[in-house]
């Protein structure tokens, strides 16, 4: 069993509910009823406050146990969540997102191969669709870079988040 597995089926909510500053910016946007993207969803606060604003979401996690936490909820509150399970850093995504959201998400993978998962996955974000990035900051700037050299606009850049819209 991997680790998250563990520690989600310790605590089925292990990272509480989505943090006030991820729904301050959704909430501060005119978006509503998008494709998103959901990299890294793990137990799915954040899939389920999105699908619960309207849009559409596909929860992406190495985690069966948290993604099977996730499909109880979908169940029970009938939400709009596909659930994949799967690695993401070989994931073929078949859409092109409105948003895509890697919470806590990048810090999970070697520092090697971050550049390039995020590359991919910008590949399938739509021209003005929103990327919101947290996490540690020593995480950032090799994200942020990346994100300049490819012409993205920064709505935030503070506090661990990065949040783009992409040119
Ligand atoms: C720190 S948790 C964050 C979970 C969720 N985003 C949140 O904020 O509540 C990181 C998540 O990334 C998942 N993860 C780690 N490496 C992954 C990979 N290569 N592909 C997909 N998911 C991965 C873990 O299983 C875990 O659920």
């Amino acid at each position: 069993m991997q680790k998250y597995d563990k520690i989600y089926k310790h605590n089925p909510e292990y990272f509480g509910h989505t943090s006030k500053q991820f729904t301050t910016m959704f909430n501060n946007l005119d978006f509503d009823a998008g494709l998103v993207l959901d990299l890294g969803a793990g137990q799915g606060r954040d899939a389920v406050y999105l699908a619960n604003r309207g849009h559409h979401v596909i929860a992406v996690d190495t985690s069966a146990v948290g993604l099977e936490q996730l499909r109880e909820r979908i169940e029970a509150e009938h939400l709009s969540i596909e659930t994949v399970h799967t690695d993401a850093i070989g994931y073929a995504p078949q859409h092109q997102f409105d948003a895509i959201v890697c919470d806590r998400f990048f810090h999970e993978l070697a520092s090697n191969t971050r550049v390039r998962v995020l590359e991919k996955y910008i590949g399938h974000l739509k021209s003005d669709g929103y990327l919101l990035i947290a996490d540690d900051k020593s995480v950032l700037p090799q994200l942020r870079d990346s994100l300049k050299k490819h012409g993205f606009e920064f709505i935030r850049d503070k506090n661990g988040i990065l949040f783009a819209l992409k040119p």
